[in-house]
């Protein structure tokens, strides 16, 4: 029997590995569960032959009153910090200095945003792991570790008699978003991060609770070993630990110099959004030992080691007043009017607060000190509020009843969190309207922005989106100060639009719930806008991906009387209404699988990806030998390596536009350059919210 047990264990633990380490399971869930049950019904029958690595130990012991105290037998020291390719290069300058002769290289890290714990193996068994604490000292969080399941309980026997190694636990932020979800649902206050979150879930007396978080870590460093020897250099002793079964980064890499560590800083600022888990910064580490031993510590921090932190993406301030914008679907969207912040260099005024029922859930109150967030380019928002500086004064948010635009009553679509102004004539409507008709992803219109449209509506010259088409010089001339170029200009990308994809114009059209892949599907589809004006619910519904929400509100577009106006209108401008219908077959880039990385200049990525597809080709995530092409733009990944590894055909960004116009060419027979600008703009095409994409931000 004792074999039976100890083969399931075996198993379950070879099993755990390649799914929690590895990433890459062998069996099946159900598979997984029933040896999982097997082992639980023998042990229960068997009770003498439970280990303390068996799996079925993992899953939360009793709670506890308080934590024990670790002793470190070596300090966690912490890192010094910098922000600048200056300081990070002074640094460099340090230790060349401190080592003569011998040329230092580095082993290049993420710096994970969670808490440092020092795991204990004795005899290739987990004895007991710590929180960093004050570095000396820290909490025994043995039972609460022991339910991570990336976290080896035991080890194998080749593992020196004793050691330590040091990690970083953490939560991934879908693990985070869902455990805020169902805190909300309970009722209970939210966590601003996901750090704070691994550090409440680790934490908990009750390892029950932490069990139910789902917690990982990655291991990056060995405190000591005893009794046997290790490597000599860092990304060696990674490796080791590796083959030992903890989880070690694989986003490490080897840098020759402090040139390449700052490109591995300049890189992973671009991408850490791509990451499962948050990032604040790289770790740079001197790579051989005996270097590390020769430049030693300064205080309490290693003088071979430093983080080299991305711009913060938190900031506090103050909540004066809620603000609300309508947007073109007459959505009253609720923004934060803030104190003024400096968040990463960036100076953040106004933010994103979604909708009412969001700000209640989030505890927020006007008056409230609140934690700020801003990632990449997406709008800053409101994380939630520091319920700790409240001062009493706060107040409650009422969304209004009536439309702060027009005055009309609000409605409330039932099973929507947003209200909306029915008035389809509410300026704001109409402006953020015209506004997503000349969009980047509409019919790209170029000059034709904010400001204008607004002079535009003024002066009454335009009142829908067709009457772009019938502007004339002189009422450009008369709104605006501008060159007579400008407005030549202006009034040929008005022109030239009129020869737009189906695609774009369905998009630009502006139907509730119809984004861009969705009138990219409505467009190969229908055709033609009149054959989709003309369908009825049976035959939306019948088209891959439509649910009767998406065709209830095409249908109701094209029921209003106000939109069949302005089609008539578009048509007469002679604005292109039906697509050729073509046989995919005949698509020139048919079979051809593409893989995107890097940032493209001219593109977003469904734009591109809609691109490709609509002549014909497929879009992937990973290079293999059957890729056709790699296009790269900026900071490309890893991605780029692989595939002229492989072989496969890379392109830059501007020969995938010659390739583009190449193959619209045959399909059009003549090139397509509607669809693509060679120049760098900032026109989005703007969201069904409106009102801060811009507003909100000054560098
Ligand atoms: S090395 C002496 N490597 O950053 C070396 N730390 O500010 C100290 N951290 O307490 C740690 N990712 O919690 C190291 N790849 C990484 C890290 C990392 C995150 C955290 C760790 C530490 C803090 C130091």
């Amino acid at each position: 029997m004792k074999n039976t047990v100890e083969n399931l264990r075996e198993a379950i633990n070879y099993h755990n590995y390649r799914y929690y380490v590895l990433d890459s399971p062998e069996i099946s869930d159900a598979e997984y569960d029933r040896l999982m049950r097997e082992l639980k019904k023998l042990e229960e029958e068997y009770p003498h032959l439970v280990t303390p690595d068996s799996p079925t130990q993992r899953v939360g012991a009793s709670p506890v009153e308080a934590f024990g105290v670790v002793e470190h037998p070596s300090p966690l020291l912490s890192l010094a910090n910098t922000f600048s390719e200056g300081e990070l290069i002074e640094w460099n300058n340090r230790i060349i200095k401190l080592l003569g002769s011998q040329h230092p290289t580095f082993a290049c890290e993420l710096k994970m945003d969670g808490l440092a714990v020092a795991l204990t193996y004795v005899n290739g068994l987990l004895q007991h792991g710590a929180t960093r604490g004050d570095g000396f000292r820290g909490e025994d969080v043995t039972q609460n570790l022991r339910t991570i399941k990336s976290l080896p309980l035991s080890v194998s026997k080749e593992a020196p008699p004793k050691f330590e190694v040091r990690g970083e636990v953490y939560l991934p932020v879908k693990g985070f978003k869902k455990l805020n979800d169902t805190r909300a649902a309970e009722g209970l206050p939210l966590f601003a991060n996901p750090r704070n979150a691994a550090a409440g879930s680790l934490r908990q007396l009750d390892p029950r609770v932490t069990a139910r978080r789902p917690l990982d870590i990655y291991i990056y460093g060995l405190g000591y070993a005893e009794g046997k020897s290790v490597p000599s250099s860092h990304l060696e002793i990674m490796e080791y630990l590796k083959s030992l079964g903890f989880k070690v980064s694989p986003y490490s890499k080897y840098c020759e110099n402090i040139m390449d560590v700052e490109g591995y800083h300049s890189y992973w600022a671009g991408h850490r959004g791509d990451l499962p888990f948050e990032v604040d910064g790289v770790v740079a580490k001197v790579n051989t030992l005996s270097l590390q031993v020769e430049l030693g510590d300064v205080g309490r921090e290693p003088r071979w080691a430093i983080a080299y932190k991305f711009p913060a993406v938190q900031g506090t301030t103050r909540l004066i007043n809620i603000g609300i914008s309508v947007g073109r679907t007459g959505t009253l969207n609720p923004y934060a009017i803030l104190e003024p912040v400096s968040i990463g260099g960036v100076t953040i005024r106004q933010a994103a607060l979604h909708n009412a029922e969001d700000i209640g859930r989030k505890d927020i109150l006007i008056g409230d000190t609140v934690i700020v967030q801003r990632a990449g380019e997406v709008i800053p928002e409101v994380v939630g509020p520091v319920v700790s500086k409240r001062t009493g004064q706060e107040k409650k948010f009422v969304m209004p009843s009536r439309c702060p635009e027009c005055g009309t009553e609000i409605v409330k679509t039932e099973g929507e969190v947003a209200v909306r102004c029915p008035n389809l004539n509410c300026p704001a409507q109409v402006q953020e309207r015209l506004q997503h008709f000349v969009s980047r992803g509409g019919m790209d219109i170029e000059g034709v922005g904010e400001k204008l449209i607004a002079a535009l509506l003024k002066e009454g010259y335009v009142s829908d989106v067709a009457d772009f088409y019938s502007l004339t010089a002189e009422q450009l001339l008369k709104v605006e100060r501008m060159a007579d170029k400008s407005v030549a200009n202006i009034l040929e990308s008005i022109k030239n639009s009129r020869e737009r994809p189906l695609a774009r114009l369905i998009f630009a059209l502006g139907i509730l719930h119809v984004g861009e892949e969705m009138a990219a599907t409505l467009a190969r589809h229908s055709g033609s806008l009149d054959k989709l004006a003309g369908a009825d619910t049976e035959e939306l519904l019948s088209i891959p991906n439509i649910g009767p929400k998406i065709a209830d509100s095409i249908r109701e577009f094209f029921k209003e009387e106000r939109n069949l106006k302005t089609i008539e209108k578009l048509r007469a401008a002679e604005v292109k209404l039906e697509e050729k219908t073509v046989d995919v077959g005949s698509l020139p880039l048919k079979g051809k699988e593409f893989v995107l990385t890097g940032k493209l200049e001219h593109f977003t990525r469904p734009q591109a990806e809609a691109r490709i597809k609509e002549l014909g080709g497929g879009a992937g995530d990973n290079v293999t030998r059957k890729t056709g092409y790699l296009v790269y733009g900026a900071d490309p990944g890893s991605k780029l390596q692989k595939a002229r590894s492989l072989g496969v055909k890379v392109l830059e960004e501007s020969d995938f536009i010659a390739l583009l116009e190449e193959a619209s060419g045959q399909v059009r027979s003549g090139p397509d350059k509607s669809g693509l600008s060679r120049r760098a703009g900032s026109r989005r095409a703007g969201s069904e919210r409106s009102g801060l994409s811009q507003s909100g931000v000054t560098s």
